[in-house]
């Protein structure tokens, strides 16, 4: 084909496409889009929705959204990074009955509760809410979502308890609460989650009490209850036939013999800084290849075991204890 017939060819095509074409491939369910153009207005038009103009199909043409490829309903909904968007988040995301993904994350002026309608999301599997300026408490609804696997609800303003139903979840594989207000107990279903053990994040609140024992009966990956007052036993969190990797109960006012503990190898990050714990650090601790360890500022009395990792580590690792000592502390009178 000589080269002006083709370029030809190829500019008769592209205006077809842009004069005919998009009207009849206009792939967005009609109810999707008038449910999105309302979030839009709800949320006052911000900035970072500018490309949801209701003439272009939103399927291939708008940003923050994605739909299904077969149904064209829509399937996720995600914004993040604005802080000149203002306002809470609207119920009209209850309405888009298809979404398995809603973030709304790093919005400080996205404030009030966690959207009731959001209970209708049937499909949902990530619900990521996290760094915005949330209040009210973690509603109890969302252990009705069965499919959620991500549930983030961290830096945000939550208060109230952490409802005991969320173990009820049988897909759940994080749940992070860290970095609110929340205040109470960690519930004891938290040792019967019904499907797989969550990666459990629940630092810098309020929490009181004692950890339930129950805990000790789940296999954490990574567990973090760093800054809350969580007081009494811990060790039941270890054992040797665990295979958590990162374990953080650093601050809070926990009591227990270390000496009694026994550390799986699997630990590749273990922060206790900050309680009341007594006894002397384990000879088998040198076993474990620790990448970050933490013990300072506890009752802890004795010489550091020499090998493995545990030199490694420079004093504040260690330091404020009541008579530690061997390096990298001052050697033992
Ligand atoms: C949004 O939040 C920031 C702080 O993160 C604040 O400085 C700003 O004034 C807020 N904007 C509006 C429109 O409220
Ligand atoms: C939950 O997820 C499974 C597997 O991905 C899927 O078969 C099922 O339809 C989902 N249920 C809902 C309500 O989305
Ligand atoms: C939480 O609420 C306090 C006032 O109670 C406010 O000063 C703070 O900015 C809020 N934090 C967030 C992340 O919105
Ligand atoms: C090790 O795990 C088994 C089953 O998972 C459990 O029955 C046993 O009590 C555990 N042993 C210790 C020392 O935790
Ligand atoms: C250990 O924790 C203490 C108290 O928070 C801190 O001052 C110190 O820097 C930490 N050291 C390491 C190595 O993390
Ligand atoms: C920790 O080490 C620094 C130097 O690395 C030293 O100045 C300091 O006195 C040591 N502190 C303790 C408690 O051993």
């Amino acid at each position: 084909m000589d080269l002006k017939l083709s370029s030809l060819l190829c500019f008769t095509l592209l205006l077809s496409s842009t004069i005919f074409i998009p009207a009849l491939s206009e792939l967005c369910n009609p109810q999707d889009k008038k449910v999105l153009l309302e979030i839009k207005a709800a949320l006052n038009n911000p900035y970072i929705l500018i490309s949801w103009n209701p003439d272009v199909d939103c399927c291939t043409t708008w940003n923050n959204v994605e739909c299904d490829p077969t149904t064209n309903r829509i399937t996720s909904l995600t914004v993040f990074g604005d802080n000149r968007l203002t306002g809470q988040i609207p119920a009209q995301v209850g309405d888009l009955p298809y979404l398995e993904t809603l973030v709304l994350r790093k919005l400080p002026n996205l404030t009030g509760p966690i959207q009731p309608s959001i209970a209708k999301l049937k499909h949902l599997k990530w619900l990521r809410l996290s760094w915005n300026g949330l209040s009210g408490s973690v509603p109890g609804f969302l252990s009705q979502l069965k499919n959620l696997t991500f549930l983030e609800l961290n830096f945000n303003n939550l208060t109230g308890s952490i409802p005991s139903s969320l173990s009820q979840l049988p897909n759940l594989a994080s749940l992070r609460l860290d970095r609110n207000k929340l205040t109470g107990h960690i519930p004891s279903s938290f040792g019967q989650f019904v499907g797989v053990v969550p990666d459990l994040y629940l630092s810098h609140n309020q929490l009181t009490g004692k950890i339930p024992t129950s805990l000790g009966k789940m296999d954490f990956n990574r567990i973090d209850l760093s800054r809350n007052q969580l007081e009494g036993d811990a060790s039941f969190l270890f054992g040797l036939n665990k295979t958590t990797e990162i374990l953080d109960l650093s601050r809070n006012i926990l009591e227990f013999d270390l000496s009694k503990v026994e550390f799986t190898k699997s630990l590749i990050s273990l922060d206790l800084n900050h309680n009341m714990l007594t006894g002397s650090i384990p000879d088998e601790l040198t076993q474990v290849k620790l990448q970050f360890f933490n013990v300072s500022y506890n009752r802890l009395c004795g010489q550091i075991p020499v090998g493995g990792k545990l030199q490694s580590f420079d004093n504040t690792s260690y330091f404020h204890n009541q008579c530690l000592c061997g390096t990298p502390l001052p050697s033992c009178k």
